[in-house]
């Protein structure tokens, strides 16, 4: 189905964005036991279904990582957001085949996503099977290109950042993203994967990988929260501000990356600030009786898009998914909209020594 035929692609909003909030949290069960939560889905372009909510594993220590997911998914986690970069592709496999084999859950009720990592864009349908032999699946629900960046290739599964003598990414100029994207649609016709997005692609990328696209990108996982990107800010303020209506329009959903600005995590490597201690979200997290991560990422639920929280902790994974009993207001979003700083948590160019997003 081409993008333009489809209506946008998440309607989750309360009116800020489209559509309206199709779950209620179910009462709990009479044994007195909590129900899970489950997160509603949003249909994808390409038909297939991705929860709202999802549990990202980038930073999850290895050990943890099997308890994680099993408390995920005894919570109502049905969406779980990898990359062969987060090197936990082995330890999540190992968790889900434990799942499944001990019927915790089925394969097919599982949203899994991983990512091409940039070393990898000459070896595509190499990399995609390298990911899907350490995640132990068949399929994947959806593959993405991490960064619209195709680096030195080093060997699959090496997954490194190569830095070149002048401090900068050594960046491949021989493989283009158009190269990269029918790779990846390759990968869909071989039954591989269901549905192929994109990440990191500011506008100008996202509208070309629409113009060559045979099979449009379903998704473009892109960082937003309340500090960043808000879609629906003063143009002239915000060149990006635009962007999540503009990919929604286009048929694509909208991943929000980092949607709780990354937190602590982000604040000790990047030296980003963090949202969660803004005053105006802890003031109204008081007065929606909500923890300010549970505000945030309903603010994001409210602006259309799909949010990936990451925790390492058991006791954050059911506060991450109980978002669907409440409702921020108009006048309440409106007053969000001011804390927008245009701070981008997540930068790789500390790193790589080339701002990608420029
Ligand atoms: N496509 C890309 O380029 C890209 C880039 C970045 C991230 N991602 C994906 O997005 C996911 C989320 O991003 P992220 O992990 O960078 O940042 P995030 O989810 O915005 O924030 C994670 C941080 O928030 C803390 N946290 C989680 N729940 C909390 C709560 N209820 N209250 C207070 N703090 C809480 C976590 O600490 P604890 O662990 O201690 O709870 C951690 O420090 C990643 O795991 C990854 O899957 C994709």
């Amino acid at each position: 189905m081409a993008a333009k035929d489809v209506a946008p692609a998440v309607t989750l909003g309360n009116g800020h964005g489209g559509g309206m909030v199709p779950v209620v949290t179910p009462p709990p069960p009479s044994n007195g036991h909590r129900r899970a939560i489950m997160a509603p889905a949003v249909t994808l372009s390409s038909g297939h279904r991705m929860p709202a909510v999802g549990l990202g594993v980038w930073r999850m220590e290895d050990t943890a990582v099997r308890g994680l997911i099993h408390a995920a998914i005894r919570n109502g986690y049905r969406h779980f957001d990898c990359a062969a970069k987060y090197q936990n592709e082995a330890e999540v496999g190992d968790a889900l085949a434990e799942a499944f084999q001990t019927g915790l859950v089925k394969r097919e009720d599982l949203f899994i996503t991983t990512k091409l990592w940039n070393s990898d864009h000459g070896h595509v349908t190499e990399a995609c099977k390298d990911s899907l032999k350490k995640l132990k699946l068949d399929y994947l629900d959806l593959y993405l290109v991490h960064f619209p960046v195709a680096t030195r290739h080093t060997e699959i599964g090496s997954l490194a950042s190569v830095i070149g003598e002048d401090g900068v990414l050594d960046i491949d100029t021989t493989v283009s993203l158009e190269a990269t994207w029918h790779a990846m649609e390759d990968l869909v016709n071989m039954g591989l994967v269901r549905s192929i997005g994109i990440s990191n692609y500011g506008v100008f990328l996202a509208r070309d990988c629409l113009a060559y696209a045979k099979i449009k990108p379903a998704v473009n996982q892109i960082e937003m929260h309340l500090r960043v990107k808000n879609p629906d800010r003063n143009r002239s303020r915000n060149r990006a501000g635009f962007f999540s209506c503009h990919c929604q329009k286009h048929g694509m959903c909208v991943t929000a990356h980092t949607p709780l600005g990354g937190s602590t995590a982000n604040a000790k490597l990047f030296g980003s600030l963090s949202c969660l201690d803004d005053p105006v979200i802890k003031e109204l997290a008081e007065k929606y009786g909500k923890t300010p991560a549970q505000l945030v990422l309903r603010w994001g639920l409210q602006k259309n898009t799909v949010v990936i929280p990451k925790t390492s902790k058991v006791e954050r994974l059911q506060e991450n998914l109980e978002l669907f009993d409440f409702d921020i207001s108009d006048e309440d979003m409106q007053e969000i909209k001011a804390i927008d700083r245009n701070h981008r948590s997540n930068q790789p160019a500390k790193f790589w020594g080339i701002d990608v997003y420029s």
